[in-house]
């Protein structure tokens, strides 16, 4: 390990939380000089990608434990029939110790306290990561099989897949639901929980007894989610083109336009920032709406979990080539471009403050990121690319002491209300110095073979072939 890594390895160390002696996770931040808020607690999403670091270094204990605490705070209430409880299955957001006379309790946050009380849809399938990536590096795959991770990853999978209005594959979800938990126009159907969703159900799939009937629907889920998302989502010069000529208001069978997606509605920046030989998925699908704005997680992860189609993944490492600065820049990586401003921020993100236009959420660099540009770099074979991100970045995460986010368009400087220490900034870093040392550290969250629809759903027919 350099310099660097091992000081941001202790630093990571000194974030556990223990009870009774045993380390269950990590805070979000130790940084002293702020309001603590809810950055004292463990998040589920941010442990999930500091994992890997302890994995990595022989610890998997803290994993492990994290796996049991998290699943023993996990949603049974059968009253997932009343309003103000958290629905069968669900994981919380965080939690925290809280001490009291007679010993330390575990508090959850369903989202029920959280700012703007935002549910967490992300973090079963964050769990679900986590626990592939332990069982991948410990060999421990009893803990997986054991009756209440069985029977944990079967709540999810009943959550998950049963209890729509819809028919599509996707999940239709409520805003701020997964990483971006502020109003970002970012509910419906976000690529980011997508692509999270693939991943989580592939984990799933190979976590699961054989024999489980859940198992089968999910492998039939996983085919229709893999044709929808590269199909609707993708963006490139020759789709747009198709955009612009397509008819709209069709009904019934064999429709092109399903989503009704009117041309005027392609935004004036696009066009000449995609190069020809460039493309990606756009943010978010649904009835008459394309959000074209580009998002870092769900592409990166959609080329890690082996979402995106071969030529795909090479139109999005050309993209991140051709749009360097604006995408990776000197503190990687940015997490949408392009930020929303005037009015745009206003009636979309309800004039949020911290979200002005290339701050935080909106616009904003995180560092947490380069944990999904490590694995989709090595997936495409271009840890060039890798190497050129970290080599701009590290030295300058820790002079400004691992903060949570930058901010800034062109000029970047550390997120006027970040934290500093912030423990998912360094678990990030130092997974994608482990996949730089070794790649093969990247299939961790890594799945090589593609998931063929014919093969995933025999004989099915995609969301994408049913009426309009
Ligand atoms: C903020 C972020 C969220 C993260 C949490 C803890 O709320 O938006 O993604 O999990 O902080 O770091």
């Amino acid at each position: 390990m350099s310099d660097i890594e091992s000081r941001a390895w202790n630093a990571l160390n000194d974030a556990r939380i223990s009870i009774d002696h045993r380390a269950i996770g990590v805070r979000a931040s130790t940084d002293p000089d702020r309001p603590a808020l809810n950055y004292d607690h463990c998040f589920v999403r941010d442990f999930a990608l500091c994992a890997p670091a302890f994995l990595l270094r022989g610890d998997t204990g803290i994993v492990k434990n994290f796996l049991e605490t998290v699943l023993g705070m996990q949603s049974r209430e059968s009253a997932s029939l009343h309003a103000y409880e958290a629905r069968e299955g669900l994981m919380p957001a965080s939690f925290r110790p809280v001490e009291e006379d007679h010993g330390t309790r575990l508090e959850p946050d369903y989202g029920e306290e959280s700012i703007a009380r935002v549910t967490p849809v992300d973090s079963v399938f964050w769990w679900l990561l986590t626990l592939r990536a332990y069982v991948l590096t410990s060999g421990d795959r009893a803990l997986a099989e054991r009756e209440d991770f069985q029977a944990g990853i079967r709540r999810i999978l009943n959550l998950a897949l049963i209890g729509s209005f819809e028919m599509f594959p996707t999940l239709l979800v409520p805003e701020g639901s997964f990483m971006i938990d502020r109003r970002m126009g970012v509910y419906g159907h976000p690529l980011e929980v997508q692509a999270l969703f693939f991943a989580g159900l592939r984990a799933a799939t190979e976590l699961l007894d054989d024999s489980d009937e859940l198992r089968d629907a999910a492998v039939a889920r996983l085919g229709h989610l893999r044709q929808h998302l590269v199909h609707n989502y993708w963006i490139d010069a020759d789709g747009l083109e198709r955009l612009r000529t397509e008819k709209s208001d069709e009904y019934g069978e064999g429709v092109v336009n399903i989503y009704n997606v009117f041309p005027e509605s392609i935004p004036g920046w696009l066009g000449e920032w995609l190069p020809d030989d460039a493309g990606y998925l756009a943010g978010n699908v649904g009835p008459g709406r394309i959000d074209f704005r580009y998002f870092a997680q769900g592409n990166l992860l959609a080329v890690t979990a082996g979402l995106a189609e071969r030529q795909q993944v090479d139109a999005l490492m050309k993209l991140y080539e051709a749009r360097w600065d604006e995408l990776v820049g000197s503190a990687p990586l940015r997490i949408v471009y392009p930020a929303l401003e005037g009015g745009a921020w206003l009636e979309v993100t309800g004039a949020d403050a911290k979200n002005r236009a290339w701050r935080y959420h909106n616009g904003g660099s995180w560092p947490c990121l380069l944990w999904a540009f490590a694995g989709a770099a090595v997936a495409a074979g271009r840890q060039d690319l890798l190497e050129r991100a970290v080599a701009a970045a590290e030295e300058r995460f820790e002079r400004d002491e691992w903060p949570e986010y930058y901010d800034g368009h062109n000029e970047l400087e550390p997120g006027l209300r970040a934290r500093r220490l912030q423990s998912w900034s360094m678990g990030g870093y130092l997974y994608a110095k482990d996949c730089l040392r070794n790649p093969s550290a990247a299939d961790l969250y890594r799945w090589s073979k593609e998931i063929r629809p014919e093969e995933a759903s025999p004989g099915g027919r995609s969301a994408a072939d049913r009426p309009g």
